[in-house]
């Protein structure tokens, strides 16, 4: 850490400000190696601990009130303890939380999504994105019975072994045996030229291209202008598949990104928001290649099972949290984003700053970086120590964010917290100008 004037007030407030924090860090540490048994949940000097959450908010053990724009990494959308999402917990859970049968639960879930994504004629639920993309990727192998697969530099998938070298920021190769990722190609995301010359080039071994619509723990770097129909046309002429991974996307239209720019992929995996809060990652596409499940017209299905698939409570959370969750309330979150949108860039132009922010419904990412982010690369320029020090001096402020610089809104959220929101990110960057004004001067205007 830098012994920047700055940044020490920084640090040093954020070491008063969670003390009964750090003394449950070195408490977990003993048991759970790096005291965070997920790597994101670690920063320095050490991670918050959150006792509870009640709607747009989050109380640590310290007793501070935080105003939540995390939500659990965009897998909460309704906040906290939403009632009707608890209702249904509570309801469903006192008959039993699992039979390992089909259930109304699975119906009724499958039947909602089926009805609002253009892509989905049906769906085969799991219990994480990751799951869900490694079961995408599998299908298109048996679907088309080639082994490659096209991937976008910058797109996160999950973390099995074919997509974990990921984001260049989560790039995870140790442990990774090289033929698991053999069959993988990568193209920078917003290259169309590229992604074509790609596709034509391997059409005869590529089963598919797997793509997020817009970069989602890359940096919310939105697709130029065409970029997902050129790749759509391409895909189908030369015999490969598409898939959509909208695990993250799905939250800013009832029907997802490709309802949004009306593109429809061949297969597509949702995940957090349509679980409510609790485990889920769905597959889901087009009957012609979800049949390859069926077991009453195929000889042999596709295997694909799990003790906890469709688990019957995580079907009832999602099932109220997305009833809800519809157009006027998308609309309505996505306003909230676009609130903060605008009020941040005029903060950012009132401080003579020239950095990005990119916003699409209630997900916002802030890049330290003196020109628009179009690709991966562009957000790897980004300035580490901001990042670091913004997410500390918002924690002082009683703010939560996600270190790197990404804001998820939630339904919960009021225009005047948004506000106090916009005001708060104003005195973070007053608070970094004058490290700015000394160490990064390509940011300013
Ligand atoms: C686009 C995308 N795909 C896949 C995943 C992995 O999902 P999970 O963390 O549920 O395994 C994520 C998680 O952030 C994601 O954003």
């Amino acid at each position: 850490m830098s012994a920047h004037p700055v940044a020490a007030k920084i640090v040093d407030k954020y070491r008063e400000t969670y003390p009964a924090s750090r003394e449950r860090h070195q408490r977990l540490v003993k048991y759970i190696p790096g005291g965070a048994t997920r790597s994101l949940s670690y920063f320095k000097p050490w991670p918050i601990h959150i006792d509870y959450g009640k709607g747009a908010h989050v109380y640590t053990h310290e007793g501070h009130e935080l105003l939540d724009v995390t939500n659990a990494y965009g897998a909460l959308v309704h906040g906290h303890g939403d009632p009707d999402v608890v209702a249904a917990v509570q309801a469903g859970i006192e008959r039993g939380s699992q039979y390992s049968t089909p259930t109304d639960g699975q119906y009724r879930l499958a039947k909602l999504l089926c009805d609002r994504v253009p892509g989905f004629d049906k769906v085969r639920f799991l219990n994480s994105g990751t799951e869900a993309t490694m079961f995408a990727m599998r299908t298109a192998r048996a679907i088309t019975g080639k082994d490659k697969i096209l991937k976008m530099t910058g797109g996160f998938h999950g973390t099995h072994d074919c997509v974990a070298a990921s984001t260049k920021k989560n790039v995870i190769t140790a442990g990774i045996p090289a033929g698991m990722t053999a069959d993988m190609l990568e193209v920078p995301f917003n290259d169309p030229v590229a992604a074509e010359k790609a596709v034509k080039e391997n059409a005869p071994h590529l089963a598919a291209v797997i793509m997020e619509p817009f970069l989602g723990a890359g940096g919310v770097v939105l697709p130029e202008e065409g970029l997902l129909k050129r790749i759509r046309e391409v895909t189908r002429a030369q015999g490969v598949l598409l898939i959509f991974d909208e695990i993250f996307s799905f939250r800013v239209d009832i029907g997802g990104c490709q309802n949004l720019y009306g593109v429809v992929p061949d297969l597509t995996t949702v995940g957090k928001v349509v679980g409510g809060g609790l485990p889920i990652g769905v597959l889901g596409g087009k009957a012609e290649f979800m049949n390859i499940y069926c077991h009453e017209n195929t000889e042999k299905p596709l295997y694909h099972s799990g003790t906890f698939n469709g688990y019957e409570t995580v079907m009832q959370a999602g099932f109220a949290a997305m009833t809800k969750y519809d157009e006027q309330t998308i609309a309505d979150i996505n306003a909230k984003g676009a609130r903060f949108q605008k009020g941040l860039l005029a903060s950012i132009a009132d401080n003579g700053l020239n950095i990005q922010s990119n916003q699409i419904g209630s997900l916002l990412n802030i890049h330290f970086v003196n020109r628009p982010t179009i690709k991966a690369a562009d957000v790897l320029e980004s300035e580490e120590e901001l990042h670091t020090l913004m997410h500390l001096s918002l924690l002082n402020k009683r703010i939560f964010n996600i270190p790197r610089g990404l804001f998820i809104l939630s339904t919960k959220i009021t225009d005047d917290e948004m506000d106090m929101l916009v005001g708060k990110m104003d005195e973070t960057l007053k608070e970094l100008l004058p490290l700015i004004q000394e160490k990064y001067t390509h940011l300013l205007l």
